[in-house]
């Protein structure tokens, strides 16, 4: 009885120990769990989660060796973390690359449990881990048939692990398996989240989204250096310069997904309006796109048009004003020679005042026309830009209506360029005219200077009607004008464009329709010294000594034969240039030399000339001189210009002048 009791208890004992083994089996499991779940909640890198979970793995288990291995791309499989509670002197390769248990475990999906490695024939021969430790445990942590890391627990005593020790850890492989692919797919999220983000702020574009109401959610900081002020809170609709475009732009989007380059107008905090290409895809009731600032380019693009279009009408021009030029200049001193050789007071001198104010007022209109093409001669000298502009206000200061209030904001710096005086003065005094004429009612008219890095800077700002948007591409048009036929010819800012291009300058105008216009015009400045002009010496004398000239025109030969003779000069005349060289004799004393000549040219006799008689006097008359050609004529030596059309009282002074050796400029 009693030893079938003593049977019984213990037989229910044992059935008691091993309920209590499988249930604290079971709570260490539960509570591995728990821990895996935890750490997998809190870590973000496989790294950092391996170094938890190898302690409390080794903890649960009762190992001392507890790896892991993981792959973050394709790659060798590299340590991750070793349990801190091996107290062995063992060292775990960094990396595992494709060894046999590797290709093993990626094929089969199963894990490797090994008694004695020294005993395995399978396994020892390409162990990759070190062999001092006998007993193994690999298993595989799979997503997809993909292999992403391994867990290895070592012993040194041999047979160390049983089928619990694998049971216990198969329970939280899959939840390890399944948060290293969740970290790779975050890590690939981050990467491409922040390489999106860095895009988004740095680029130069506005990005920005919308709701369906167009209403603005987000925006990259470009938006406010754009617009000036954060648009987020805003409608993108609000920020169109115009209500039409806004809703042609609406329509757009809404009848397909993807809207791309729109042009159009916005209007930035301070209501100035900027040229941009919009661009806005529709998806999941929302809008996001892109705003391409296109201002500046826009602005570029109307210049290099304006220089395109002024430097074939100046082309047009010039070759009408050149042959107006060389008949005026014969007109209008056959006129003068009418009244020297008449009566004053008499009949034909009172025609022939009339033929020479005529004359002098088409030579004002082609000298103009030139400027357009800037072919016309200039004499370009260092003038500072403040004292233009002071000479010019005290012009308008005596002839501008008082209701008309001048100012003058001047810089102290140099403000010296290299250009035509009387070229700049016509500039200013055009850009105050129209000014004037854009107050009929008064206002202001402000001047001011600034030195720009090696820009001289001038704004010419009136607070007049300003130009309305459709008229302000067209000003600088030569013959474009808004005003009555008998105030305006239209040629006043087209001469403007002409000689601020010539002088290598730049002009830029703003105006808003009621509010006013700037003109703002910048000159490369100069830093030469400036020379005082040499005062020519007026002796509208004749003299003695013998002279050639050479034109191909007979008139002018003529004429300047007869003006020459009457001043008592001995005259010899050639045709061309071949004539001109074979008349130059030992006494002759100047030549004056065509330059546009047949069979020879005036530079190509010139040079010649210079060879046979190197002192002879030269004085180049010509309608117009290329600016290419004035260090090729200062080369051989010449002694003046005379320009066509003269007057004769200029003409005898010339000669005069270079006879006695007088600087002409
Ligand atoms: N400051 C200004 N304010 C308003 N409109 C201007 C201003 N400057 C020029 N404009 C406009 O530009 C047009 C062309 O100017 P431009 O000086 O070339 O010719 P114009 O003044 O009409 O004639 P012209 O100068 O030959 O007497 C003017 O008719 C006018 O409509
Ligand atoms: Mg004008």
């Amino acid at each position: 009885m009693s030893t079938e009791t003593d049977r019984r208890i213990a037989f229910l004992t044992l059935a008691l120990e091993q309920a209590n083994d499988t249930f604290r089996s079971k709570m260490d499991e539960l509570s591995l769990v728990r821990r895996v779940g935890d750490a997998i909640s809190q870590h973000t890198s496989i790294w950092s989660l391996s170094s938890e979970l190898v302690d409390a793995i080794a903890a649960t288990v009762s190992c001392k060796y507890m790896l892991i291995y993981a792959r973050p791309d394709a790659g060798q499989f590299e340590l991750q973390a070793v349990s801190s509670i091996f107290s062995g002197p063992e060292e775990f390769p960094v990396t595992i690359g494709a060894s046999q248990i590797v290709r093993h475990l990626e094929a089969t999906g199963s894990s490797i449990q090994v008694a004695n490695i020294a005993d395995n024939p399978i396994w020892s021969e390409d162990w990759p881990l070190p062999k001092s430790l006998a007993s193994w445990v690999c298993v595989p942590l799979l997503t997809r048939n993909h292999l992403r890391g391994i867990l290895c627990l070592a012993d040194e005593a041999p047979g160390s692990f049983d089928e619990r020790t694998l049971r216990t850890l198969m329970v939280v492989v899959p939840q390890i398996a399944s948060a290293f692919s969740n970290i790779g797919l975050y890590a690939h999220l981050r990467e491409s989240e922040t390489k999106y983000r860095t895009l988004v702020t740095e680029i130069q574009d506005v990005v920005y989204i919308c709701d369906r109401r167009w209403l603005i959610l987000d925006a990259n900081p470009a938006a406010e250096a754009l617009f000036g002020c954060s648009i987020i809170g805003k409608t993108l609709t609000e920020l169109f310069a115009s209500p039409n475009m806004a809703s042609q732009f609406v329509v757009a989007a809404r009848t397909s997904r993807v809207v791309q380059n729109f042009e159009t107008e916005l209007l930035t905090n301070t209501n100035e309006r900027i040229v941009v290409l919009l661009s806005c895809v529709g998806d999941a009731g929302r809008f996001s796109g892109i705003i391409k600032d296109m201002t500046e380019r826009t602005r570029l693009m109307d210049q290099i048009t304006r220089a395109q279009k002024m430097e074939s009408i100046g082309t047009l021009a010039s070759g009408v004003a050149h042959d107006f030029n060389n008949i005026i200049g014969i007109i209008l001193p056959n006129a003068e020679l009418i009244k020297m050789r008449t009566e004053p007071d008499s009949a034909p001198t009172r025609f022939a005042d009339i033929i020479i104010n005529a004359s002098k007022r088409a030579a004002q209109l082609t000298k103009q026309l030139l400027s357009l093409s800037r072919k016309d001669p200039v004499s370009l000298r260092v003038v500072s830009l403040n004292e233009l502009i002071q000479t010019t206000g005290k012009l308008l200061g005596e002839t501008l209506d008082r209701k008309i209030r001048l100012e003058f904001d001047l810089t102290n710096e140099c403000t010296n360029i290299k250009a035509d005086e009387t070229q700049i003065e016509q500039v200013l005094l055009n850009l105050a005219i129209n000014a004037r004429d854009a107050m009929p009612d008064g206002g202001l008219l402000k001047f001011s200077s600034r030195v720009d890095n090696d820009q001289v800077v001038v704004q010419v700002t009136d607070s007049g009607t300003g130009i309305d948007r459709e008229t302000l591409p067209k000003i600088f048009d030569p013959f474009f004008t808004t005003k009555e036929k008998t105030n305006g010819t239209g040629l006043g800012l087209s001469v403007v464009y002409g000689i601020v291009k010539q002088t290598g300058g730049t002009i830029d105008v703003k105006s808003e329709l009621g509010t006013g216009t700037e003109f703002i015009l910048s000159f490369p400045s100069c830093t030469e010294k400036r020379r005082k002009p040499v005062h020519q010496t007026a002796k509208p004398t004749g003299g003695s000594e013998k002279i050639l000239i050479a034109d191909d025109e007979p008139e002018m030969l003529n004429l300047l034969d007869s003006v020459l003779t009457e001043l008592g000069y001995s005259v010899i005349s050639a045709r061309n240039g071949v004539e001109a060289i074979e008349s130059t004799t030992d006494d002759v004393q100047l030549i004056i030399l065509d330059m546009i000549m047949p069979e020879m040219d005036g530079v190509s006799a010139l040079r010649l000339i210079r060879q046979k008689s190197p002192d002879v006097k030269v004085l180049v008359s010509s309608g117009y001189t290329s600016p290419e050609k004035a260090p090729v004529l200062e080369a051989l030596g010449i002694d003046g210009f005379l320009h066509k059309p003269f007057e004769v009282v200029k003409l005898a002074s010339t000669v005069r002048d270079v006879l006695d050796g007088v600087a002409v400029s």
